[in-house]
């Protein structure tokens, strides 16, 4: 049986029951409006995991001002019922209280891979999501926590915090999955009409061009970028906040395709803000 724990306290107490030797924990952390992609993490950690603990919190500190905090949809309901379904043991869902009291005094920041692509368009949102991704790990000390590549900079800005602060746990970051026709997974595509969800299938129509380009042998950045984009222009609706290739481990700009890039995109479409990237390799 499913159990769910509003509580810190109740939460350490069942995961604490839980844990045995050869017992692995496992956490996906989610803000809730559970979708295919992140029942892809829990299907994951499920498999390699003995005792699995979903978190639903709308972490309001990774909001910034004017961002869609009020609006962010809690279906509760529909995704404890998802949960169950997946074969979560526990659902840990706090209230803003439990996890920052009355005046959180104390904050995680990674420094240098936060300041571009999302961190440049959304300022502190990454110390938000770190601070509350410590959190979690610390209130319920997973042996491995899963992550989506859909939030390629998260993914990257948190096994970093591991490293660097020592956590011992594992993290495991699931592919990106995706609609049909492309378009990632989001929960943020509710915001969208059936227009703007056609418009949304160039971001990953433009990821896939320059993933043919690098195929091909091309390299120079610049004019890879300069494909991609006029892609995007080809929805007015669309309007970009970035289209990057980075490298891949320190997310700084290069000239050239000459090792393993992240090539992210952000766009503005309608009421929502879509983000999209997929990992390349160097041709060899
Ligand atoms: P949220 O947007 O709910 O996403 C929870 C997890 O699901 C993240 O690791 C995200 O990358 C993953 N995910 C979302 N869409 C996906 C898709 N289409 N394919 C694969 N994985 C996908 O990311 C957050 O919440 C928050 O920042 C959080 C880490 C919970 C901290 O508050």
């Amino acid at each position: 049986m499913m159990e769910v724990a509003k509580t810190i306290a109740s939460v350490r107490g069942k995961v604490k029951a839980a844990r045995g030797r050869d017992r692995k924990i496992g956490l996906v952390p989610t803000m809730g409006a559970l979708h295919i992609g992140h029942i892809a993490l829990i299907e994951r950690a499920v498999k390699e995991c003995s005792f699995v603990v979903v978190s639903i919190f709308v972490n309001p500190t990774q909001f910034c001002p004017g961002e869609d905090l009020e609006k962010y949809p809690c279906p509760l309901e529909a995704d404890l019922e998802t949960c169950e379904k997946a074969g979560v043991d526990l659902v840990f869902t706090p209230t803003t209280e439990q996890m920052y009291g009355t005046a959180n005094l104390t904050w995680v920041t990674v420094e240098k891979l936060t300041e571009p692509l999302c961190g440049r368009f959304r300022p502190g949102h990454f110390r938000g999501v770190t601070t509350i991704c410590a959190k979690l790990f610390n209130i319920v000390q997973p042996d491995i926590a899963y992550f989506g590549q859909k939030d390629g900079q998260q993914a990257i800005v948190i096994k970093k915090m591991v490293a660097d602060l020592n956590m011992p746990l594992e993290i495991v970051v699931c592919p990106t999955v995706r609609e049909p026709n492309g378009l990632a997974v989001s929960s943020r595509n509710q915001y969208l009409t059936e227009q703007q969800k056609k418009d949304a299938t160039l971001i990953y129509k433009s990821l896939q061009n320059c993933k043919e380009m690098v195929e091909d042998g091309i390299t120079d950045t610049k004019s890879i970028i300069a494909q991609m984009r006029e892609i995007l222009n080809q929805a007015p609706a669309i309007e970009i906040e970035y289209v990057s290739i980075l490298d891949a481990a320190t997310l700084q700009e290069i000239d050239s395709v000459d090792r393993q890039v992240l090539a992210a995109v952000a766009v503005r479409l309608g009421q929502a803000r879509l983000i999209d990237n997929i990992l390349l390799d160097a041709k060899k």
